[in-house]
């Protein structure tokens, strides 16, 4: 019997099937897109609680069916409880093609259970396979897990975005 939670964790990681987004997981991946939107929004207060276009199914949908685009899901006991969506592209001024994961999310109560680490490896694997020279992610400061899972896997920081609210200088005046 599975006592502690190492074991459990082994267990879970066992049972993970990391795969390719299909047209029928659409739903699934909105839905898990609305929880990481609604995150987002309580992180930052200029990102609006209301879903956006990147909760969009039909973004979400050409992002599943490829081309320059790939969605992961990770798949628990027929359930999926997480993904990663990216594409590859040759933003302005860069000297090659960068891969860019754009989402990367597990539902809460699989956290910290290696499945994040999973769905970031085999996007990283689809970049490489896929000729870029680099792959970048955008995440929040005070994201300390997200934060340690890219360090941890070899990304740096190379950028810092700063932000001036026009509100807080109004309640200073
Ligand atoms: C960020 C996120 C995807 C990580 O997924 P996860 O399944 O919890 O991550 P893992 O279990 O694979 O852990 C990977 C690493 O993250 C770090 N980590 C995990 N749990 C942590 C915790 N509670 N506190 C701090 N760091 C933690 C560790 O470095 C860990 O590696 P280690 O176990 O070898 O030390 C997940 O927390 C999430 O969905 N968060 C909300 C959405 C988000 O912030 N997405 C990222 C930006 S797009």
């Amino acid at each position: 019997m599975v006592t502690n939670k190492e074991s459990i964790t082994e267990l879970i990681q066992t049972k993970v099937r990391i795969r390719r987004a299909k047209e029928e997981d659409l739903q699934e991946v909105v839905r898990l897109a609305m929880e990481l939107g609604r995150d987002e929004s309580v992180r930052d207060s200029m990102i609006s609680a209301s879903p956006s276009g990147f909760q969009n199914p039909e973004w979400i949908l050409k992002n599943i069916k490829g081309g320059n685009a790939a969605v992961f899901v990770a798949e628990l006991d027929g359930r999926i409880v997480g993904y990663s969506l990216g594409w590859i592209s040759q933003p302005w001024a860069y000297k090659g093609k960068r891969g860019y994961i754009c989402d990367c999310f597990v539902e809460k109560s699989y956290r910290g259970k290696g499945i994040g680490r999973m769905l970031v490896n085999q996007i990283l694997e689809w970049f490489i396979s896929n000729g870029v020279e680099c792959v970048e992610a955008d995440v929040y400061s005070d994201n300390i897990r997200s934060l340690k899972l890219f360090k941890s896997l070899g990304f740096k920081e190379i950028f810092k975005r700063l932000r001036f609210m026009v509100k807080d200088r109004e309640n200073q005046l």
